[in-house]
């Protein structure tokens, strides 16, 4: 992966949103990565949404869709219990063989509070 990303690092760093010449190569390039992406699971290249890191695609999925009710576990990342806060959101207790169906709290926390 770094010899793929170097060229878009140190010689081709336009903005690939960017409508000007700079764009051009680093614009193609994303575009066959995300076409890669989706041959790769079986998608379609517009299902595919490349995002800067882990938070940032933990809120964009628990947020983006607007779900009436979370499901997860507090040993989860920090990043995911952030993106619950607010919500209405069943903690499943966390066991060391399997994912156990049985909620152990349903609540919504206080906005601003931490869940761990
Ligand atoms: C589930 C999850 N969310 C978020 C992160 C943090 O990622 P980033 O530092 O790219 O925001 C990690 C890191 O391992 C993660 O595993």
């Amino acid at each position: 992966m770094v010899e793929a990303a170097l060229p878009y690092l140190t010689e081709h760093f336009g903005n690939p949103s960017s409508t000007h010449h700079y764009g051009r190569r680093p614009r193609e390039a994303v575009a066959r990565a995300r076409q890669q992406v989706a041959a790769l699971i079986g998608a379609r290249p517009e299902e595919i949404v490349f995002t800067s890191g882990g938070s940032e695609s933990d809120t964009l999925a628990i947020r983006g869709i607007k779900a009436d009710h979370v499901i997860t576990q507090p040993t989860e990342h920090p990043a995911i219990l952030e993106a619950c806060q607010g919500l209405d959101t069943t903690l499943l207790p966390s066991t060391s063989s399997a994912v156990s169906t049985r909620p152990t709290s349903t609540r919504r926390p206080p906005a601003g509070r931490r869940w761990c």
